[in-house]
């Protein structure tokens, strides 16, 4: 892929290391080879300049605020794609045709069950405990019950555990809310849509029938779909990281729910909410503004900020316009979360300490005000968020065991510890 060099001259060491060039986006040097040829590492504590690896499946230019799925526009996508088709676009990287989509379709749809001893599991937690504790132990016990997709180099077991884990999420999401408020558990049900079968299986109860709004089933697909992939985050490059030493792959999307709960990361939702519930009104706002500028103070605007957007995250614009449309549909006017989330953000966008630093609205700002007024507790928001993002770390992890580059990840470091010394016997400290 190497097509010019970049020229690194340090002491008496000159070498030339080679670049290459993306379809779209920043050049890279590879410096695999540096440390074998110049004894040196190179230095980037939070990967803030390194790209660990190349991808086909998602695009993100943070200047200009643009996010891609195999070449389509996330808004494009929100507004005429749907979840599924979406996760057969990052999974095999083309839309479907109707019969492709149709038969995958059908496939998740009857995946959705979950082993029934898998029951017993849930019934180890505390009631009160996190529904993403829950989710972490059950995901990562799900090796135990599904020995036949867990071999990483068989290209069906691949297959298999991918659909098993897109399929089932949502069925292990709704049985870790339904344990933690003491309702029992609701099966799936197959003449539903993915998103429709989610909502019955949270909100539905044996004492009656319970109908889907379809206007919270169309607004909670298309959350997921806003959350279904974004290249090397956090959470994904645990999934690629664990998934190198050969682990099982129900362990490692276990590992990257166990990353993504961070409040800095996908647990950003639920601390967004309670934020702009702790401010409750408008007129507080100035003073939660100036808490996140003094740098004494760890408080942080959540849901402000990313490591990639320097604009608009193009999630958080799509999410507005939903929140405004299900919160009218819903009847639920003059939202006063919704209204401080609104001020808060005109607020902070006109101040120059956020327009500096290019800090603006991500994704996590405006979704948990619409999971709110859909019924869930915030405890559910990063539930939600690691159902969607499945899909993600699922096709990240097929594109890295598929790589014939593939091999264990192993950070150096810049050591700056002791020099070696010797034992000093205890009577002699
Ligand atoms: C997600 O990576 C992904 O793609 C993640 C994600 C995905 O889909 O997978 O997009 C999902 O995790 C979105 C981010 C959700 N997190 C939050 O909303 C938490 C609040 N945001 C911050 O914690 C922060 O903005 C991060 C963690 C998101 C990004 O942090 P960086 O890139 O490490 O930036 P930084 O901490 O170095 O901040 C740069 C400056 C600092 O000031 P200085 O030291 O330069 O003076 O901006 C300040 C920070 O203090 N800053 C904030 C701020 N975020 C950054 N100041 C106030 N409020 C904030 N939210």
């Amino acid at each position: 892929m190497a097509d010019k060099t970049a020229k690194l001259t340090f002491g008496d060491t000159e070498l030339e290391l080679p670049m290459h060039s993306p379809t779209v986006g920043p050049d890279v040097i590879d410096i695999s080879k540096l440390y074998a040829e110049g004894k040196v590492f190179t230095f980037d504590p939070g990967f803030t300049s390194t790209a660990a690896c190349d991808s086909t499946i998602t695009y993100i230019d943070g200047g200009k605020g643009e996010l891609l799925h195999r070449g389509y526009p996330i808004d494009q996508l929100a507004e005429k794609s749907h979840y599924l088709e979406v996760c057969y676009l990052l999974l095999y990287g083309n839309l479907p045709s109707a019969a492709e989509l149709e038969e995958f379709e059908s496939l998740v749809t009857n995946h959705t069950m979950i082993h029934e001893q898998m029951m017993f599991l849930f019934r180890g937690f505390r009631r009160d405990a996190h529904p993403m504790a829950i989710m972490n132990g059950v995901v990562g016990a799900m090796s135990a019950f599904y020995h036949d997709s867990t071999d990483i180099h068989d290209a069906h077991q691949r297959e298999v555990a991918s659909i098993r884990m897109i399929a089932k999420m949502p069925t292990i999401a709704a049985m870790a809310y339904k344990f933690t408020i003491g309702q029992p558990f609701v099966y799936p049900r197959n003449d539903l849509d993915y998103a429709s079968n989610f909502l019955r299986m949270c909100f539905s109860v044996p004492c009656e029938d319970y109908q889907v709004n379809p206007i919270l089933s169309r607004a909670m697909d298309r959350i997921f779909t806003l959350h279904a992939d974004h290249e090397q985050n956090a959470s994904t490059s645990t999934v690629r990281l664990a998934s190198s030493s050969g682990a099982n792959p129900f362990a490692c999307i276990a590992a990257g729910i166990a990353c993504l709960w961070g409040p800095a990361h996908g647990g950003a939702n639920q601390a967004c909410l309670e934020m702009l519930q702790e401010i409750g009104t408008v007129d507080r706002i100035p003073e939660y503004i100036a808490r996140a500028k003094d740098k004494n103070d760890p408080f942080r605007l959540m849901g402000f900020g990313h490591r990639v957007y320097k604009n608009f995250d193009p999630r958080a614009t799509v999410m507005k316009k939903s929140a405004d449309e299900v919160l009218d549909l819903l009847g639920v006017e003059n939202n006063p979360t919704l209204q401080v989330a609104k001020e808060l953000e005109k607020q902070a966008l006109a101040d120059p300490y956020f327009a500096e630093k290019k800090l603006f609205p991500n994704v996590d700002f405006y979704s948990g005000i619409i999971l709110n007024a859909m019924g869930f507790p915030t405890s559910m928001f990063t539930p939600i968020f690691a159902l969607s993002r499945t899909v993600g770390w699922i096709s990240q992890w097929k594109e890295m065991i598929a790589d014939p580059k593939m091999k264990i990840g192993r950070p150096r470091q810049l050591y700056l510890g002791e020099t070696m010394r010797d034992y000093i016997d205890i009577e002699k400290r």
